[in-house]
């Protein structure tokens, strides 16, 4: 018995990293996976590890921003899986910049991929969740935003982006807010990963911030060198650290927990 058998899932971003986690810990946990991902090589071959594991996913092609794209995605995930339980809004970006380096474009995009595209998500996933609440149960969905240490605590060189994190960080919450009120049972949480070893931190130091903060002459791959300099644990953490928080909120075990913030961040934020 999985920990969520018999739910379906919609995880974006689900190519690489922490969404390419997300989508084979749920599978694995009993979920059949709609995954997407505007890299349609990582999403196809995501699909292909869950088939191998024995598990059932489908990607399809995603632009997080385009709202028309979600609405046929969400009638689609229906059509295929006859439900929706769990939304991972997982998809993101950093741009790490200085301010005043940051071109109106840069800051669009972030923000548009970041935060409209977790409003997106959210806006039509609700609706799909709440025809499905059984009478009488505590359980309408679950809706899991992927925010960051970067929305609890600022960071230089990444004001940008932990504008957008910060934004999804109480998004989250208002949207449990109206959730609860209407008592639909849906469950809004947040995750907030420290520093993760994932592609998004190559990506990232293409602006140089990394350099910047560890200073010249580290060979260490980017998340390693930065988790070496601020985590307390003194590594960085797997895809799969991420991972187990998000089926642990996707699961009934976290059913009297909504609005939340789960920290994963080998004690980033405690000091
Ligand atoms: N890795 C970390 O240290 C870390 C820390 C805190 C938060 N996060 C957050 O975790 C999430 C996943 O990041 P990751 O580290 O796995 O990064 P990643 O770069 O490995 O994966 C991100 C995925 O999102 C996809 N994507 C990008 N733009 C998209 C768009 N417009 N539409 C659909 N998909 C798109 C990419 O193709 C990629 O597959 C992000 O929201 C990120 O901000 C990561």
């Amino acid at each position: 018995m999985g920990r969520i058998d018999g739910r379906v899932a919609f995880v974006t971003g689900a190519g690489a990293g922490i969404g390419r986690a997300a989508a084979l810990a749920l599978a694995r946990e009993g979920a059949r996976v709609m995954l997407t991902d505007i890299d349609a090589e990582g999403g196809r071959a995501t699909a292909a590890m869950i088939a191998a594991a024995g598990g059932e996913g489908q990607f399809r092609g995603q632009d997080v921003t385009e709202e028309d794209r979600w609405a046929e995605l969400m009638t689609r995930t229906l059509t295929l899986f006859g439900r929706l339980d769990i939304l991972v809004n997982n998809a993101g970006i950093a741009i790490g910049l200085p301010i005043t380096e940051m071109s109106l474009d840069q800051w669009n995009r972030q923000l548009a991929i970041n935060l409209t595209g977790v409003f997106l998500g959210m806006k039509h996933a609700i609706p799909a969740m709440r025809t499905q609440k059984p009478e009488g149960s505590y359980r309408g969905g679950s809706i899991i935003n992927i925010s960051s240490v970067a929305g609890l605590v600022g960071s230089a060189g990444l004001a940008g982006y932990c504008a957008t994190k910060g934004g999804v960080r109480l998004f989250s919450k208002a949207v449990a807010m109206e959730c609860a009120a209407a008592g639909d049972g849906i469950r809004v949480n947040s995750v907030h990963p420290g520093i993760i070893d994932t592609a998004i931190w190559q990506k990232m130091d293409a602006g140089g911030i990394v350099t910047a903060i560890v200073g010249e002459g580290s060979n260490a791959p980017p998340a390693d060198a930065i988790a070496a300099i601020g985590t307390p644990l003194g590594f960085a953490g797997l895809p799969q650290d991420i991972a187990d928080g998000i089926v642990f909120l996707a699961s009934d075990e976290s059913r009297y927990m909504t609005g939340s913030e789960l920290v994963i961040d080998g004690g980033w934020t405690a000091h």
